[in-house]
């Protein structure tokens, strides 16, 4: 498949984009798991123009810490200025490009650029420039003009979030009845959480796509990919109960989870951290009320569109950074209550490098599935058909309680579709306005 220069898509692209996925039937093309033409789109239309994670505010809590990362394909850096406030802006210079960051995280007066020595301000604003006065009454060099691509900041909860679409809808819009499940993560405890230091990152030889779908709604594959590590930690795989369980979602977001309280909690093998969630239930109901206090630990996993994943009990945020269409790279963090205690710490992180670090139990399952279904849909026979994601069709029910779109039963697809619904919508319109809310 190919499509016309981006900006000046035609109707045809939108219609061969259109026809790749079928969110109503559950209906999938492989190719949106290799195909470069297709990749290009996902790039601009998605990556270029929703709200991308980050970092967390406990990442950068003084002014003139910074972190590098992605937005797509794009490094960033997202630093704290002296307004501290945090900004993000592309990370390559002005004059020929260069990086302006080579570090991972530290803590910065101004970046400098290595080639020519052109610096600019934690804010991103160009501030110094090696011989300026070689630059006097030239009309084309216009300093205001020449800082670092910006991009829009908003945040929840803490979480920091990137847009370079000046179009796209606020934040809180984006995140729209998600936000309040994302109080379950965010806001359990008055003191909120805090990523404990450092940032594993790995590269997995598969489409970005497959481990955001895998998180949104998957439970599916849990007791079966996993069941040799579940049998080895704990001598049985863990039952789900269709009646107490659900997919929700809202604008492409989606969270699979049961209400079992501490199921996911429950593998990282440290007691005290179940400890902890038990003594502080009273509290996560009083702030949650009963069903979402229900899933602070449980078995369950979380997509905030496109590639923002986390693991409630497992204590696990992580992106999933294109690298082309059949490369990803994993960004994997740490978090706990700020005001739990402190022994525990310590115990979220053994915890978690035990069960989804790269070497960790289930992690390791996962990665190997992802990568064999990258590589085996690009086949020139093999993409004739379409893949089959329609579990739970129909099952979508009022809830009192719960928010957005409900569906009953934690093992099923509903949220698959709605996660490629999110994507089509977004592939095929020229502009945000064109995106419907979901
Ligand atoms: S490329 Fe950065 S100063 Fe020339
Ligand atoms: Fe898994």
């Amino acid at each position: 498949m190919s499509f016309s220069h981006p900006q000046s898509r035609q109707t045809e692209d939108a219609d061969a984009l259109r026809g790749l996925v079928d969110p109503k039937q559950g209906w999938l093309d492989r190719s949106i798991f290799w195909d470069p033409a297709i990749y290009a789109v996902e790039l601009e239309r998605i990556f270029a123009r929703s709200w991308i994670f980050v970092a967390h505010d406990t990442q950068v809590p003084n002014v003139g810490d910074f972190l590098t990362t992605y937005v797509g394909e794009d490094a960033v850096i997202v630093s704290r200025a002296r307004d501290n406030k945090v900004h993000v802006f592309i990370n390559s210079c002005s004059h020929r490009g260069n990086r302006v960051c080579f570090a991972e995280a530290g803590t910065a007066r101004r970046f400098t650029c290595n080639f020519h020595g052109w610096s600019y301000g934690l804010d991103g604003a160009l501030s110094g420039v090696t011989a300026e006065h070689l630059y006097k009454n030239n009309p084309t060099f216009d300093r205001k003009k020449l800082g670092l691509h910006k991009a829009r900041v908003e945040s929840y909860g803490g979480m920091h979030f990137a847009n370079f679409d000046p179009d796209a809808p606020s934040l809180a819009d984006y995140l729209g009845d998600f936000r309040w499940y994302l109080d379950i993560i965010l806001d359990n405890d008055e003191g909120g959480i805090e990523f404990i230091d450092g940032n594993i990152k790995s590269r997995l030889k598969c489409n970005w796509k497959f481990p955001a779908e895998n998180f949104i709604g998957d439970a599916y594959h849990a007791t079966w990919t996993h069941s040799s590590a579940l049998l080895a930690l704990f001598g049985k795989v863990p039952e789900m109960h269709a009646d107490r369980s659900y997919q929700v979602n809202a604008n492409g977001h989606g969270w699979e989870f049961g209400t079992d309280f501490v199921g996911n909690a429950a593998t990282l093998c440290e007691p005290e951290i179940v400890d902890y969630l038990r003594e502080s239930e009273a509290m996560f109901q009083e702030r949650l009320g009963k069903t979402r206090s229900r899933m602070v630990g449980s078995l369950s996993s979380a997509t905030v569109f496109p590639n923002l994943s986390f693991l409630a009990g497992h204590n696990t945020f992580r992106t999933w950074n294109p690298k082309g269409p059949t490369e990803t790279e994993l960004h994997t963090w740490v978090f706990l209550n700020r005001n739990a205690p402190d022994a525990l710490k310590e115990k979220y992180r053994r915890g978690v490098m035990l069960t989804f670090s790269p070497a960790g139990v289930f992690e390791m399952d996962d990665g190997e599935n992802f990568e064999h279904c990258t590589a085996s849909n690009a086949g020139v026979v093999t993409r004739r058909r379409k893949l089959h994601t329609g579990l739970g069709l129909g099952s979508e029910i009022d809830h009192p309680e719960l928010k957005g779109h409900v569906h009953q039963n934690q093992i099923n697809e509903a949220n698959h579709r709605a996660f490629y619904q999110r994507w089509v919508d977004l592939m095929t319109a020229p502009i945000w306005a064109d995106v419907p809310a979901r």
